[in-house]
């Protein structure tokens, strides 16, 4: 199943279960301070699981964009972080509760993209019995594929909260760590967690108190990339259909060949990672600046330059990517074919003065590093790394 079909055979299950379709919100959060940008699906639909705002059902399923920026140094580095990436939900507000989100997970999981049961895993909260017994008794997962983990429990501050139970799919011991406690929950790249289920019956107080809702609500969140890189049975989310032709083309571009060299793989993948991420914060309005939003797209923008560099391409080479991720994403994600020029001219300018002044930090570098050596100093001032780092995007 290709990333698109998937993304429409989900939402178009939970619209089965009488959920409404929403596009994905836009990157930038409304009305919404203690956020930059978006990194969850619950994010933009906070005001109704708070009851601030009447949702337009009580049931509804997205597909929404998100960027984390937290993991950006894992970008590449392992099968599975991105900077970023779509995560597929479905949320009741004060209607369905444990029972359904459960077995219709488990429905969608099986029935609809099949996957192997016997590769399922989930764990649970350990005071969430309620969650354990459906799961156990209800679906049939058997005892020993369920754990009870003490951090099930998600929560962004004050507000709507409650326990989670985590899906997770065995991509089987040759891609584990062999140690012998590996489980879902561990690092390693085995246990793939593919859904996560929240139950949000609390709401966390101002003073840290755990009130019960009086209605309760569903939240939960599936990645598009790793769901896809189960399905079509790669090694990595950058193997899919939804980011792979990005990596080849740019494999192209550097003349270097994927899958021969350790170093060009994460290279290549760090591109295939953030020309997804220039492409969709410039199409929700993001502008390269020198702060906030803006300054989280200029550093991802910059560090696919440098990556780009590493890989031995001189000159701009993003706009072209950006066609790439067009061409796989215009379907799905509304708001990119519109916005195709404008995104291509923004990228343009910002690589082009990103490529004078790195020729410029060179020049700097290369004058700084003959002073020093002529006064027999071995150690570049922090000040000076600091200005390379920070005004012309050196790597610390
Ligand atoms: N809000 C939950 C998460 O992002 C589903 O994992």
């Amino acid at each position: 199943m290709k990333g698109n079909e998937l993304r429409q055979a989900y939402l178009k299950f939970f619209e089965s279960k009488q959920h409404l379709i929403l596009d994905s919100f836009s990157l930038i959060p409304e009305n919404d301070p203690s956020l930059l940008l978006i990194g969850a699906g619950m994010a933009p639909l906070k005001p109704f699981f708070t009851g601030k705002l009447v949702p337009p059902r009580t049931r509804v399923t997205t597909c929404q964009k998100c960027i984390r920026t937290g993991d950006i140094e894992n970008v590449g580095r392992t099968a599975r972080h991105h900077t970023f990436f779509e995560m597929l939900g479905n949320f009741s507000f004060g209607d369905y509760f444990k029972k359904d989100a459960i077995h219709w997970a488990w429905e969608f999981l099986t029935e609809v993209i099949k996957l192997d049961k016997n590769r399922l895993y989930v764990t649970v909260y350990p005071d969430d019995q309620e969650a354990y017994d459906i799961w156990h008794k209800e679906v049939g997962m058997p005892e020993d594929h369920i754990t009870r983990l003490e951090d099930n429990f998600w929560e962004i501050g004050e507000g709507p909260c409650g326990p989670d139970s985590e899906i997770f799919y065995d991509l089987g011991e040759s891609r584990g760590c062999g140690e012998p406690d590996c489980a879902p929950g561990c690092d390693c790249d085995r246990y793939l967690e593919i859904w996560n289920l929240v139950f949000t019956q609390f709401n966390r107080t101002a003073d840290g108190e755990y009130v019960p809702l009086e209605k309760k609500n569903i939240d939960t969140g599936a990645g598009l990339e790793r769901l896809a890189s189960v399905l079509q049975n790669k090694e990595s989310n950058f193997e899919t259909d939804l980011i792979f032709p990005i990596i080849e083309k740019a494999a192209e571009m550097a003349k270097v060949t994927y899958h021969t060299d350790a170093n060009t793989d994460v290279s290549l993948k760090v591109i295939g990672d953030h020309a997804r991420a220039i492409t969709v914060l410039i199409s929700d309005g993001v502008l390269p600046s020198n702060e906030g939003r803006g300054y989280v797209l200029r550093r991802i923008l910059r560090r696919a330059v440098r990556h780009g560099r590493l890989l031995g391409i001189e000159g701009r080479f993003l706009t072209d990517l950006v066609d790439v991720v067009i061409d796989i994403l215009g379907s799905g994600v509304p708001g990119l074919i519109e916005k195709h020029d404008f995104i291509k001219r923004v990228v343009a300018n910002e690589e082009d003065r990103f490529n004078q002044t790195l020729a410029q930090g060179l020049d700097m570098l290369g004058a700084l590093i003959n002073e020093l050596k002529e006064a027999d100093a071995t150690e570049v001032p922090g000040a000076e790394v600091f200005k390379l780092y920070d005004t012309y995007g050196f790597p610390w």
